[in-house]
């Protein structure tokens, strides 16, 4: 089949927009579509062509990439008699941010109506994307990966597949996420403990950036550890961690200091002393974890 272009991009938002300049730059034939047409003038200049609506974008190419703001917007963009009929036969690839649990039913719809579907998650920012050291975890049927895999290394250096359980790229990329925002909380807090010191802030950025690789290492260790479910000899226990985490609890109210991220993380530690985990790595926090489940 002659296709208009290599790959169709439906939404322009910031991420889409990076997508499209990226494949634009590694030498693509891109043709885009987003709900409002102001996004696409800048991308038009650069070369991409503008498809009428989403159905003719979905026809022009082999690969369409969608990337709007959540599956609920995505679905009420492709689930159309006219948009389904233009995918028959293409590969979607979805990197909009979802759910496993929405990316194992997109993949069902997918299936369903002759559409091969690959589900990805993006851990970059947009200025990061066409950048070596940006990530893509992609997850999906190994062929419709191996046809689209040169246009996706366009996106990024570094494109993650992870093979045919559909619901593993958006997995991975919550629990990135979960260790991001879980840090982020612990930074704020931090900041304001500071501020609350009367100490400057500035300097905690600079800090925790030279401090990211020995953090990274003591990270690997843990899911070393989880994965063994071995968390005898500890370097530093989880008593002492613990310990840690309770002084932070105490500054906040010595200062009267917003306290809510030491007292959730003085709970969690608290449990597994109180379960007899206080010799053990901190790792074994887990095991809390994987006992409290709704
Ligand atoms: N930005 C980041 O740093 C980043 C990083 C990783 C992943 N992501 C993911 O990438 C996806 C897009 O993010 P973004 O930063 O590009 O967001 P954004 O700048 O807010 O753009 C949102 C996109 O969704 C479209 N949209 C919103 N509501 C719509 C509706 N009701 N009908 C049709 N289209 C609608 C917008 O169209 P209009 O232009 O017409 O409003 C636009 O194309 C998200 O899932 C996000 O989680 C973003």
């Amino acid at each position: 089949m002659q296709h208009m272009s290599d790959v169709s991009v439906i939404g322009l938002g910031q991420m889409g927009r990076a997508l499209t300049h990226a494949l634009l730059e590694h030498g693509n034939h891109v043709t885009i579509w987003n709900r409002t047409r102001p996004k696409a003038e800048s991308l038009i200049q650069e070369g991409a062509v503008l498809a009428e609506n989403a159905a003719s974008a979905a026809d022009a190419s082999p690969v369409v990439i969608m990337c709007v703001a959540d599956y609920e917007i995505a679905d009420s963009i492709l689930k159309t008699e006219e948009v389904v009929a233009a995918l028959r036969g293409r590969i979607l690839v979805q990197l909009s941010t979802g759910s496993p649990q929405q990316a194992r039913e997109s993949e069902a719809w997918a299936r369903a109506r002759s559409i091969d579907y690959l589900d990805g998650a993006i851990a970059a920012t947009p200025v990061q994307i066409g950048k070596p050291n940006s990530t893509i975890f992609v997850s999906g049927v190994q062929a419709a990966f191996q046809r689209s895999e040169s246009l996706l290394k366009s996106l990024t250096g570094n494109v993650v597949y992870l093979g045919e359980l559909i619901g593993a790229a958006s997995a991975v990329d919550l629990a990135f996420l979960s260790y991001l925002f879980g840090s982020m909380l612990g930074f704020f807090h931090g900041a304001r403990l500071l501020e609350a010191e009367g100490l400057q802030v500035a300097s905690l950025g600079p800090m925790i950036a030279s401090t990211a690789p020995a953090i990274g290492a003591m990270m690997k260790n843990s899911a070393d550890a989880i994965a063994r479910d071995a968390y005898e000899h500890p370097e530093s226990s989880l008593k002492i961690c613990a310990e840690g985490v309770e002084l932070l609890l105490r500054q906040a109210q010595e200062t009267h200091i917003n306290n809510e991220f030491p007292k959730f993380a003085t709970h969690l530690f608290g449990k597994a002393v109180t379960a007899g985990y206080g010799n053990e790595k901190a790792a074994a926090l887990m095991k809390v974890l994987r006992a409290d489940a709704h």
